[in-house]
C-alpha cells in the first residue's frame, strides 16, 4: 500500500504573515496541493499564531475536499478550537514557544495523565487522534496505553543527519524508525511519519512497510518557489512590457 501524503501548508502562511497581507493564501495552496494529488492537508495552529490562523482553519474545514489533519499542542485553548473545528484528524504535538519548529516528540510516557484527557475528548468528538512521538518503545507503549489509534514517528533527527551528510547517524535513526514502525503496528497502531523530509531523504522512510501516511511541509513549500519562480517573473515582465505597449496611465 502506498503511503498517503499529507501536505502541510503552514509555511505558505508564514510568508503571508511576514507582510501582514492576504497572500499567499494557504487555503489556495491547499486546494492546489489537493488538485496535484495530496491525500490530506495538515496545518499546525500554534499558540503564537506565527503561521496558520484560526480563520485559516475555519476556511480549510469549509473549502478543502480531503481530510484535514490539525496539529495542536495539548492545551485547553487548542482543545476547544479542535472540538469546534472537528477535523478528520488531530495530531497532538509538543510545543515550545521559543522553538523554530517542533523539536523532538511528545513525552507520551511522562505526560500520560495530562494527555489522557485530550486524547479522550478529541476521540469522542470524532477526530482520529495521533501522537507525534519519537520511535521509542516506551513512547509507543504510552501512546497505545493512552488509546490513540495513530502514532506519527518524528523523522526530524533522521532528516537532519541526512541533510548534513552524516549517513551513519541517519541510518541509525532510520533503523529506530523502522523498528518503531514495526513495533507500533504489532500493537495495532496506525503508523505515520514526518518532519524535515525532502526529495532526497523521503524514499528510505516511504519504503517502510508499516507507514500509512507521511506529512511533509517545509520542503514542499520551499521547493514550490523553484517550481514557480520562472513563470511568475516572465508574467511580470510581460505585464510591464504590455503596459508600455498599450500606453495605459
Ligand atoms: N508532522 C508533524 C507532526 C509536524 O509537526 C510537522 C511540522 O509542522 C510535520 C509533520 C511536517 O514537517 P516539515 O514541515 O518539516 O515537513
Amino acid at each position: 500500500m502506498i503511503p498517503r501524503l499529507g501536505v502541510n501548508i503552514d509555511h505558505v502562511a508564514t510568508i503571508r504573515n511576514a507582510r501582514g497581507v492576504a497572500y499567499p493564501d494557504p487555503v489556495r495552496a491547499a486546494q492546489m496541493a489537493v488538485a496535484a494529488g495530496a491525500d490530506g492537508i495538515t496545518a499546525h495552529l500554534r499558540e503564537d499564531r506565527r503561521h496558520i490562523s484560526d480563520a485559516d482553519i475555519a476556511r480549510l474545514r469549509q473549502e478543502i475536499s480531503v481530510p484535514l489533519n490539525l496539529e495542536i499542542a495539548a492545551t485547553e485553548e487548542m482543545l476547544a478550537i479542535a472540538l469546534a473545528a472537528k477535523p478528520h484528524a488531530a495530531c497532538i504535538v509538543p510545543e515550545k514557544r521559543e522553538e523554530r519548529t517542533t523539536e523532538g516528540g511528545l513525552d507520551a510516557a511522562g505526560q500520560h495523565n495530562h494527555l489522557a484527557h485530550y486524547v479522550r475528548a478529541l476521540q469522542e468528538n470524532g477526530s482520529r487522534v495521533s501522537l507525534f512521538i519519537e520511535a521509542d518503545r516506551t513512547q509507543i507503549d504510552a501512546a497505545k496505553a493512552l488509546g490513540a489509534p495513530v502514532i506519527e514517528l518524528h523523522t526530524g533527527a533522521y532528516a537532519e543527519h541526512f541533510f548534513a551528510g552524516d549517513m551513519e547517524q541517519a541510518e541509525l535513526v532510520l533503523q529506530q524508525i523502522r523498528e518503531g514502525a514495526r513495533y507500533g503496528a504489532s500493537l495495532g497502531l496506525e503508523i505515520h511519519a514526518g518532519h524535515g523530509l525532502t526529495f532526497d531523504s523521503v524514499k528510505p522512510v516511504a519504503v517502510i512497510e508499516q507507514i500509512r501516511e507521511l506529512n511533509i511541509g517545509h520542503f514542499l513549500v520551499s521547493e514550490a518557489i523553484f517550481g514557480g519562480i520562472s513563470s511568475v517573473v516572465q508574467q511580470m515582465k510581460d505585464l510591464i512590457a504590455q503596459a508600455r505597449a498599450e500606453g495605459v496611465s
